[in-house]
């Protein structure tokens, strides 16, 4: 089994699949949007659930709780396996930007990640793929990693245009962002977020596999091998281990159960 262009910096597990064929190491990620849930209590209780269990050590693990908590979850993770993560960060550093908040601010208190591009603020805010690619560049330049959400809605399913709106959703990054080391993308189809109805492992490994070509054509074989693709929408405890030995689903971006027990199921899935 060769390894084939990873970031130096990450810890890698080689995880192969069931045929033991040739792929590529990258380190399996879970991440958890809380979106505009929770309180301090129930902020404790998931955090304090992440120290005290068991989690498998080969998981990259990253939760984004709503703006408001992200110091007070910082200050209780305990282990050096989970970061922190903004819902969102803004493309100055500070000024009259009312609402706003910025990447130094999010660092200041000690967070590392920020996620961009999720479709929620894609469509209920309205943002555009070149200002989503700008965040991405900004927050890059200024050291924070990305969790960078593409994905299609269900119309756009149906009319059998998913690559084409997930390429169009990345070339406004790729326009802009030459260093991929720092982003994770979230492939996120719009009509599994929230909705019980995930994709099945074979149409995300599908989807997967068209997204890690089309970054290969774009930014080379050995870079698009290096980056993770998580696969997000209504990811479960139950769910989560049927994508095991899908080559190109490298984690999962879950919403609605990462604020449940079964969130550490599925950072443990893979084992
Ligand atoms: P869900 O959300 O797991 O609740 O479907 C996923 C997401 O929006 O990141």
């Amino acid at each position: 089994m060769t390894l084939r262009g990873f970031p130096q910096s990450a810890v890698l597990t080689d995880f192969g699949n069931e045929k033991g064929d040739d792929i590529q190491a990258r380190q399996f990620f879970v991440g958890g949007n809380f979106k505009l849930n929770g309180s301090k209590q129930s902020i404790k209780e998931i955090v304090e659930r992440l120290n005290t269990a068991q989690l498998d050590p080969n998981t990259e693990v990253v939760i984004a709780p709503p703006s408001t908590y992200l110091e007070y979850a910082v200050s209780l993770v305990k282990s050096k396996q989970v970061e922190v993560s903004a819902q969102n960060a803004y493309t100055k550093g500070s000024g009259a930007y009312t609402g706003e908040i910025s990447v130094e601010q999010v660092k200041d208190v000690g967070a590392t990640w920020v996620l961009l591009g999720h479709s929620e603020r894609r469509t209920i805010f309205k943002e555009s793929d070149e200002f989503i690619a700008e965040k991405t560049k900004f927050a890059l330049d200024q050291g924070l990693k990305v969790i960078f959400c593409i994905g299609e809605t269900l119309e756009e399913r149906k009319s059998g245009i998913t690559d084409s709106v997930n390429q169009r959703q990345l070339k406004a990054a790729l326009n802009l962002v030459k260093d991929w080391t720092n982003v994770v993308i979230a492939y996120e189809p719009v009509w599994a977020i929230g909705t019980g109805l995930a994709a099945t492992p074979e149409d995300a490994q599908e989807t997967h596999k068209s997204i890690r070509d089309y970054l290969a054509k774009e930014l080379g074989q050995e870079v698009a091998d290096s980056i993770r693709i998580l696969y997000g929408g209504s990811a479960n405890g139950k769910n989560a281990p049927t994508f095991k030995d899908k080559a190109d689903v490298d984690g999962f971006l879950v919403g609605g159960a990462s604020l449940k027990p079964e969130f550490v199921d599925i950072i443990n899935s893979r084992q």
